[in-house]
C-alpha cells in the first residue's frame, strides 16, 4: 500500500542554486526560502558550509543564514562536510546538518577529494559532535544507481556506505540518484536489499534527479516500498557541479500534483509553491523545467 502522509525535504536553495551559472543575489535566496517555508515545506534546505571555492555559488551562507533568523532552524538544515564546515554552522545557529557521501570511489574524489573511506573518516567527528549538540543529522549517498565515470553500481556498494552512515549516527540517509540514471525496477531491488541488510525504510529518503524523466516514476516505485521522505527542488532546479551529466531533481510541484492526486498528504499549498517557483524563474531568465508549475502558470 502507499502511505497516507509523506514529508518533501526541499533542496532547491541548495541543490538548485549550486548549480546556477547566474550568481543569485543573496536577498532572492532569502526571500525564495521564505516563500518554501510559507508554502508549507516543512523542511528548506538552506545553503551548505563548503569550501567557497569549490561551490562559489553557495559562498554567501554567512551572509544567507542570518537572514532566515525568523525560521525555526530545525527546518533548515545545511550541507557540512568536515568540522570547519560543521564549526560555521554551528557559530550562526544551525540545528540540522546533512554530511554527503558518495557511493563510489570516483565522485568521492571529484566531490570531496578523498576516497570513500577518507570520507567517512572525515564525517565520523562531525557527526559525533552534532549529536552531541543535539543536532538532527542526515547523511547523503550519492550515486547509488550509476556513475558517470564506472557506469553501474552494484547494490552491496551501497549497502555498505548505508550501514557505514548509520554506525557514525545519522538520523536519517538520502538515497541519492545524482546522475538520474535509475528506474523504477532498481529503486525495488536497492529498497529490498537494504531491508534485508538491516536498513530500516524509515530511516530512509529518495533524491532522484530528473535526467532521464524517471524520477516521478522512482519516487512511486519508493512509496509502494514504504518509503515516507521524498527529495525535490521547487521548479525543478537543480544538479551537480562535480558530475556533469546531472540535471535538475524531480520538481516539488510535480511531486505534489502526484501526490495529493493520490490522496496523499503534504501540508503543502501547491499554488503558493508554484508562485514561488514561477516568481525565481522570472528572476533567473528562463522558464522553469517543472511541467505543473508551467501547466498552473499558464491558467
Ligand atoms: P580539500 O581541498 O581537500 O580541503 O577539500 P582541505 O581539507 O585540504 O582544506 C583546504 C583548505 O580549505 C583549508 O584552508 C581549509 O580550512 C579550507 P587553508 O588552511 O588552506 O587556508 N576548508 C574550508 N573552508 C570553508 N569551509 C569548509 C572548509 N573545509 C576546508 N567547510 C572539501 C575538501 C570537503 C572542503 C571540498 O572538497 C568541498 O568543499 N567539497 C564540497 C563539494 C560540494 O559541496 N558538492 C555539492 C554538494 S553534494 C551534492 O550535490 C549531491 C547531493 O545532492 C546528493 C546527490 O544528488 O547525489 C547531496
Ligand atoms: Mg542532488
Amino acid at each position: 500500500g502507499l502511505p497516507t502522509r509523506v514529508r518533501i525535504h526541499e533542496v532547491g536553495p541548495r541543490d538548485g542554486l549550486q548549480n546556477e551559472q547566474a550568481v543569485v543575489p543573496t536577498e532572492v535566496k532569502a526571500e525564495f526560502i521564505h516563500r518554501l517555508a510559507a508554502a508549507g515545506l516543512p523542511v528548506v534546505e538552506a545553503t551548505s558550509f563548503v569550501h567557497p571555492k569549490w561551490v562559489p555559488q553557495l559562498a554567501d551562507a554567512e551572509q544567507l543564514f542570518p537572514m532566515l533568523g525568523d525560521l525555526d532552524p530545525r527546518r533548515l538544515p545545511v550541507l557540512v562536510p568536515n568540522e570547519r564546515g560543521l564549526e560555521r554552522a554551528l557559530a550562526l545557529g544551525a540545528r540540522r546538518i546533512a554530511v554527503f557521501g558518495s557511493v563510489t570511489e570516483s565522485f568521492a574524489k571529484a566531490n570531496l577529494n578523498r576516497t570513500v573511506d577518507e570520507s567517512l573518516a572525515m564525517f565520523e567527528p562531525v557527526v559525533r559532535r552534532a549529536r552531541d549538540e543535539n543536532m538532527h543529522v542526515r547523511g547523503y549517498l550519492s550515486m547509488c544507481f550509476g556513475d558517470p565515470w564506472e557506469g553501474p553500481v552494484p547494490i552491496a556498494q551501497v549497502v555498505r556506505v548505508c550501514r557505514a552512515l548509520l554506525e557514525l549516527g545519522c538520523d536519517e540517509l538520502s538515497l541519492g540518484d545524482t546522475i538520474g540514471a535509475g528506474t523504477p525496477g532498481h529503486v525495488q531491488h536497492l529498497l529490498a536489499a537494504l531491508n534485508e541488510a538491516g536498513v530500516p525504510t524509515t530511516r530512509l529518503g529518495v533524491h532522484f534527479h530528473d535526467t532521464y524523466g524517471q524520477a516521478l516514476a522512482n519516487t512511486f516505485a519508493a512509496l509502494q516500498h514504504g518509503v515516507t521522505t521524498v527529495d525535490a527542488s521547487a521548479g525543478g532546479l537543480g544538479g551537480c557541479p562535480y558530475a556533469k551529466s546531472a540535471t535538475g531533481n524531480l520538481a516539488t510541484e510535480d511531486l505534489v500534483w502526484m501526490l495529493h492526486g493520490l490522496g496523499i498528504e503534504t501540508g503543502i499549498d501547491l499554488g503558493r509553491l508554484t508562485e514561488a517557483s514561477a516568481w525565481l524563474a522570472g528572476f533567473l531568465g528562463r522558464p522553469s523545467p517543472s511541467r505543473t508549475v508551467r501547466a498552473l502558470s499558464h491558467k
